[in-house]
């Protein structure tokens, strides 16, 4: 049999420097646990752009479409602010998600016990926090037609659209429904069902799968506002929570920081099954391309690390692996090595990014 494959698209900003760690990860799991990867490399974003004119050439779709997992780093920069809007870097991965119907975007915030101290809420409402926040990804207002800026007498008018059918909002929800019962079997759908609509729909929809599917489940509702709040004042209250594209990408920044850093933050974006069984997937951090600090050897590669453990149980049925992975980056952390993202201006000298990418490898050394 063949390896399974990976294409590595990392993309802009601090994307490549992450991704130089997560390859040695990689390199790890092929040379001590028989565990190889076909790995291929290509460019999204404004790397791409700049290459070729366009943030994902129609090869590069291709190619993603082929593969067992993509690994995407980060997209975006400065650099790109007064491109047309259909080129902007983060086009490129908006067309990776919906072209690939990644419908379920998993984003998981857990507080590490030795970060507990360093996030911006009280140790003990983060301590041993583990919430999972299902994101729905290909549809609502960031891909809803009508769209664009238009003329209306003499002024200009932005339209966007917040669209949702029924079959999108269920296909997400068991996603949701699923994921509970592999853990503390409780969801929290979020939507603005007071002011939209499209909330109406979802929250009918989502009652309907529930009691259809899964009324073994635990179900609640919340305002997405709400939601925002109950996540800084108890966010131990969640398990999953299921939420909408716009909602989904503001409430998952919010849980990230409840964990110490954005820089802690993976994710995974699943679609359906593909004719091996695996399903369509790609497997990103969630912070962005960090330009401000890109270059200097001060990014985390963390949450990227975690996006390929992610990988290693989502899509190809490693889950102890993936465990052993999430073990090294707690090691390392108890340790007190720390990128400069996890440190107070009292807390000592931080490490590089190489060298934290280098200190999970020995972990894992250190594992066997
Ligand atoms: C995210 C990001 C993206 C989004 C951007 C880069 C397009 O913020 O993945 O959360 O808005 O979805
Ligand atoms: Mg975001």
């Amino acid at each position: 049999m063949s390896n399974p494959s990976l294409l590595i698209l990392a993309g802009d900003g601090i994307g490549p420097e992450v991704m130089t760690e997560v390859r040695k990860v990689i390199d790890w799991y092929g040379a001590n646990r028989d565990l190889a990867f076909d790995v291929s490399e290509d460019l999204v974003g404004g790397a791409a752009y700049d290459a070729h004119g366009v943030p994902l050439t129609d090869a590069t779709m291709a190619k993603a479409q082929e593969v067992d997992a993509v690994l995407l780093g980060a997209v975006g920069g400065p650099k790109y602010d007064d491109l047309d809007f259909s080129v902007k870097p983060e086009r490129g991965l908006l067309r990776l998600r919906k072209e690939m119907d990644l419908f379920a975007n998993l984003r998981p915030a857990q507080c590490f016990d030795a970060l507990a101290d360093f996030s911006s809420l009280k140790a003990d409402i983060v301590g041993g926090l583990d919430i999972m926040i299902v994101r729905e990804l290909t549809s609502g207002v960031y891909f809803g037609e009508p769209r664009g800026i238009h003329k209306e007498g003499n002024e200009r008018v932005g339209i966007n659209t917040q669209r949702y059918t029924e079959s999108e909002i269920a296909r997400v929800a068991r996603s949701a429904f699923e994921l509970a019962r592999k853990r503390d079997n409780k969801v929290c759908s979020m939507e603005k069902a007071n002011v939209m609509e499209s909330g109406v729909l979802w929250r009918d929809v989502v009652n309907e799968i529930h009691q259809a599917e899964y009324s073994d489940v635990e179900l609640s509702h919340m305002y997405a506002d709400n939601g925002a709040m109950q996540l800084v004042r108890a966010p131990k209250q969640f398990d999953v929570i299921v939420t909408d594209n716009l909602f989904g990408d503001i409430l998952s920044d919010c849980a990230a920081m409840l964990t110490g850093s954005l820089g802690m933050l993976p994710s995974a974006s699943l679609g359906l099954p593909m004719s091996n069984g695996r399903p369509k997937a790609m497997y990103e951090p969630v912070h962005g391309s960090a330009p401000d600090i890109t270059g200097q050897g001060k990014a985390n590669p963390i949450a990227c690390i975690l996006s390929f453990a992610m990988a290693l149980r989502y899509s190809f049925d490693q889950g102890d692996e993936a465990t052993r992975l999430e073990d090294a980056i707690e090691g390392v952390l108890a340790d007190g090595l720390r990128t400069p993202d996890l440190m107070g201006p009292e807390d000592g000298s931080p490490i590089s990014t190489v060298e934290m990418g280098d200190a999970i490898v020995a972990k894992l050394t250190a594992s066997l």
